[in-house]
């Protein structure tokens, strides 16, 4: 039986005692409304540790002033469920003041340079030092051994790596592999702002990102070229809206001209006013 927990004491009060009995733990991070990627990061954790810790918590700190707060979806109740039948111990669900003190009585943030400007960091400059601090005091709270991350947030994953190894948190990164629908789309607790008109519209990212792979796959190693492809399928979908299209180094998110190395194809693109996120990596 899940049991759900709102408070910092209550969480270190039962790590203890697992502690006390010898028992590995892992975390799985999440803003809730837990989807099947979601679903995926629980059974991995469930899989490698003894214990599963999920944490469920929209962070205000990582939305810009004009971005989805308040209309980020919620749902506390099919969240236990999902936790429940997936083999999950517990739920952290923190109120904002629990995390972050009464009327925001909080001064630190956790940074993690170079990394954080490009990509989504350059539309969203504040989000992933959001992002940084609330994990880092996920990691300071729950104390796992383990954390679990979707490489859907490919970017998110690589600043989480490094901020782990920059600052010496014990504990092992798992990046898990991006859970798609049926026809393609990644999984994202945003699809659900979509209308039925711009769910099909949505289907340009993950079909333009396989024809960049297929070209690569191809022989294809002018990274322009292989951005040029993807590019244009995207905009032959009326309802899209390009926000970045990017070929990266994946060890540090700076643009290559050469697709031949170790790299990350990421793309963010409006479908109406939602922004989604899709990209694929080559590891060599
Ligand atoms: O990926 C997310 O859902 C969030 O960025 C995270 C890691 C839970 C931090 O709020």
């Amino acid at each position: 039986m899940v049991k759900v927990v709102e408070t910092v004491a209550e969480v270190r009060e039962q790590v203890a005692a697992w502690r006390r009995e010898g028992l590995t733990v892992g975390l799985v991070p999440t803003m809730g409304y837990l989807h099947d990627g979601h679903k995926s990061l629980i059974a991995r954790s469930v899989k490698e540790n003894d214990r599963t810790v999920v944490s469920d918590f929209v962070n205000p700190i990582q939305f810009g002033p004009n971005e989805d707060l308040d209309s980020y979806p919620r749902d506390l109740d099919h969240d236990i469920a999902v936790v429940e039948q997936g083999g999950g111990d517990l739920i952290f669900h923190p109120s904002v003041e629990e995390m972050y003190g009464k009327d925001f009585d909080f001064y630190t943030y956790v940074k993690v340079e170079e990394l954080s400007s490009g990509l989504c960091g350059a539309s969203r400059p504040i989000h992933f030092r959001g992002v940084c601090t609330v994990v880092s005091k996920l990691f300071h709270i729950v104390c796992p051994d383990r954390a679990y991350f979707g490489q859907k947030d490919a970017q998110q994953l690589s600043i989480i790596r490094r901020m782990v190894r920059d600052l010496n948190f014990p504990l092992e990164i798992c990046g898990c592999p991006i859970i798609r629908e049926e026809d393609g789309l990644a999984k994202s607790s945003r699809n659900t702002y979509l209308n039925a008109e711009e769910r099909q519209a949505a289907l340009c990212l993950s079909r333009a990102l396989n024809k960049g792979k297929a070209a690569i796959e191809a022989g294809e190693t002018d990274a322009a070229k292989v951005r040029a492809i993807i590019t244009e399928e995207i905009e032959r979908e009326p309802l899209s809206k390009i926000d970045y299209v990017e070929i990266v180094d994946w060890n540090n998110l700076k643009p290559v001209d050469s697709t031949e190395g170790s790299i990350l194809t990421a793309i963010a693109v409006y479908i109406g006013t939602t922004r989604l996120i899709d990209n694929f990596i080559i590891e060599r």
